[in-house]
């Protein structure tokens, strides 16, 4: 075991209740990611690991390169240099087949849900299954309501996305990630335009959702709340790099001005508006 992945090892143990015996490991890694966009830098030399069976949150200002580590993650995006490993494979260098099957262990919340808005709640979830799999549509339906019932939406099944709230949709969305009980849970803004209530509920959900099935979460948020409150690691991304990264309490207590700023969502402080 190396020297860092020891000492998360020891700092894992201090998390309450979650078996992170193990977290020496990681299930995805980017090491020293590079992406630009044209003449546009976003990606400058990013390294963040993801232990598993743990939920990390990644927090950053807006526009820093949160959604396109994401993309990475995924294979949607492919880094012009560095590496994406997803549970010990550099997802770059093996066939195409074994990528799509790696995918499909990822279950994903996008950040503007994503849910398609001529579907009823009941076929948005169950559209991975019909297109995914041969199974029959009793199969389908019992999975579905599976998930349906873990989210609260049971009764909301016939709704379509313009006729519940935000905080639905969100679930539904949610409901729809978890369809193949995915290794690895990515969400984007899970929270983004819920009032506080709901997104203490949303918390509370992921929280028990991922005590009930586990898998290694990554969470992109806003909400110094949600991070504080759900996560076991926290990393925050600046200007295309990892600036901070560590268990959720020691991020909390840091002295490091950028790190205060961030978390304590003052303007005085490094970070501008630029
Ligand atoms: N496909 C693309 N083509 C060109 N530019 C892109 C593309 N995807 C992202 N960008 C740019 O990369 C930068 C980072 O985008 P990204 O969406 O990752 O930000 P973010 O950290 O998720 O921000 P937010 O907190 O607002 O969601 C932005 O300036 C964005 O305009
Ligand atoms: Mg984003």
């Amino acid at each position: 075991m190396s020297g860092r992945g020891a000492d998360l090892a020891v700092q894992s143990q201090r998390l309450d209740g979650k078996d992170l015996t193990n977290t020496a490991t990681h299930a995805m890694e980017v090491r020293d990611l590079y992406k630009s966009f044209g003449s546009f830098e976003v990606l400058k030399g990013l390294n963040l690991g993801f232990v598993d069976n743990a939920i990390t949150t990644v927090l950053g200002p807006s526009g820093t390169g949160k959604s396109v580590l994401i993309k990475h993650l995924i294979g949607l995006l492919e880094p012009d240099a560095g590496e994406v490993s997803v549970f010990g494979k550099d997802i770059w260098k093996v066939s195409e087949n074994e990528r799509y099957a790696i995918r499909k262990r990822f279950g994903v919340l996008f950040q503007d849900g994503a849910l398609f808005g001529s579907m009823n709640l009941f076929d948005n979830v169950a559209f991975p299954l019909r297109k995914h799999t041969d199974w029959s549509e009793s199969e389908i339906a019992e999975i579905v309501m599976i998930r349906m019932k873990e989210v609260g939406l049971e009764k909301a099944l016939e709704k379509y996305p313009s006729e519940v709230s935000g905080g639905m949709r969100k679930r539904a969305g949610y409901a729809r990630a978890q369809v193949f009980d995915p290794d690895i849970v990515l969400f984007d803004e899970p929270d983004s335009g819920l009032d506080p209530v709901r997104t203490s509920l949303l918390n509370d959900l992921i929280l028990d959702m991922h005590r009930e099935h586990g898998g290694t979460y990554l969470l992109v948020t806003h909400d110094i709340r949600t991070a504080r409150k759900v996560s076991d690691f926290v990393g925050l991304i600046w200007k295309g790099k990892v600036v901070h990264y560590g268990p959720t309490e020691e991020a909390f207590e840091s002295e490091d001005p950028f790190v205060r700023q961030f978390l304590a969502g003052e303007s005085a402080g490094p970070l501008g508006m630029d």
